[in-house]
């Protein structure tokens, strides 16, 4: 069922205006047609601990692709090993005019400039619940998978202080992990709060509104410059966050970028931002020097780049364009590449070759 969608829907998907698209491959999968990933579950060489969860498999989906947790069961039965579901803001808000999605298909890039459009934290919060929701069977009904809740801010009358622990008491019992989204190039002002004092009083805001949480992360702009890693690495510390998601997209557009689209303003993702977020994920993982989770993200799109990323550091990884432009078959290739090249480089799983080239 999954090749059908990505043989004969995925070429005619590209056709379509990008944002037309997504959501009819948001409907695609509420209607089942993501499929499963074909494999009978997982390979064990994949499964991944981190913050007191089990992951079948490292390869989650990136925030912004399900931003009101429509398709979190669906997207677990294509075989992501965990979902983020988000950005989700206070108040739902429209977001930028349209066209606000273009596909650099020459590039095998992205560049958006959505501005957190969604329906809200109140209906996003009814979702999340009802995910907990118990089969009259006592079993849980459909794939089950850890899911992650990313919280973002309005672009008029926010005030982050108030507005994250808000957003946190209003999921805190539904996901399995918290996302700070700091990082979106479509919010003005929003990456300013990864500022390390910033980062700090806000962390501290939340965490004496929310003793109770769990596993909270930051997620960080692939433009930050080299010196303000180290000293926002010790504010996540310090203010008590567990991990950080390295990268959201970039505002920064590589010289040989060949689509006509290049020039829209927004931020980039795909392929082109792939070096640039590894850089900046390697200097995060040296400064974190195992203290954090560390989730990468940023430009995967082979077996080979999660390999490269687990060595470099990660626990788990993130991706979007690469499943924008692939479909769900892309879950079955990239499970049989990372096995694959795991033990070309001499590993037989996954935790044997976490952090060896860090
Ligand atoms: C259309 C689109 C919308 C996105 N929306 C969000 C968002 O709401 N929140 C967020 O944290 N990241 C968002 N992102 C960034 C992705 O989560 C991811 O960090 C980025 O695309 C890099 O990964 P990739 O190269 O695999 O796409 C969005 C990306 C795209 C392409």
């Amino acid at each position: 069922m999954m090749d059908i969608v990505s043989r004969m829907m995925m070429p005619l998907v590209r056709r379509l205006d990008p944002e037309d698209a997504h959501r009819l491959a948001l409907n695609a999968l509420l209607l089942g047609l993501g499929g499963g990933d074909g494999s009978g579950g997982d390979d064990p060489a994949l499964a991944v601990r981190a913050m007191g969860l089990r992951f079948a498999n490292p390869i989650g989906i990136a925030a912004g692709f399900d931003k009101n947790a429509l398709v979190v069961r669906p997207l677990a039965r294509a075989g992501f090993g965990f979902v983020e579901a988000g950005t989700v803001t206070p108040r739902s808000q429209a977001g930028n005019p349209r066209p606000r999605l273009f596909r650099l298909e020459e590039d095998r890039a992205i560049i958006n400039r959505m501005g957190f459009n969604n329906q809200g934290i109140d209906r996003f919060a009814v979702r999340m619940a009802r995910l907990h929701r118990v089969a009259p069977s006592g079993r849980h009904a459909g794939a089950r998978v850890p899911v992650g809740a990313n919280l973002g801010i309005n672009k008029v009358g926010a005030d982050p202080d108030r507005d994250y622990p808000l957003l946190v008491g209003r999921v805190k019992h539904y996901a399995d992990y918290i996302v700070i989204n700091l990082s979106s190039p479509n919010t003005p002002g929003l990456r300013d709060l990864q500022n390390a004092a910033r980062l700090q009083t806000l962390l501290q805001a939340i965490a004496e509104a929310h003793p109770d949480r769990p596993p909270l992360l930051v997620k960080l702009s692939p433009d930050l410059a080299p010196d303000e890693i180290g000293p926002i690495v010790e504010a996540a510390i310090a203010g008590g966050a567990q991990g950080l998601t390295v990268t959201n997209t970039t505002i920064s557009r590589p010289a040989d970028l060949r689509s006509v689209h290049a020039g829209e303003s927004g931020g980039l993702s795909g392929r082109p931002l792939r070096a640039r977020a590894m850089e900046v994920f390697r200097e995060v993982a040296r400064a974190a020097s195992g203290r954090l989770t560390l989730v990468a993200c940023g430009g995967i799109e082979t077996g080979a780049d999660i390999v490269d990323r687990i060595r470099a550091g990660a626990d788990l990884i993130q991706l979007y364009s690469a499943f924008a432009y692939e479909g769900p078959s892309i879950l079955r290739r990239l499970k049989r590449e990372t096995v694959r090249a795991l033990n070309a480089e001499g590993f037989e799983t996954l935790a044997d070759a976490k952090g060896t080239a860090r």
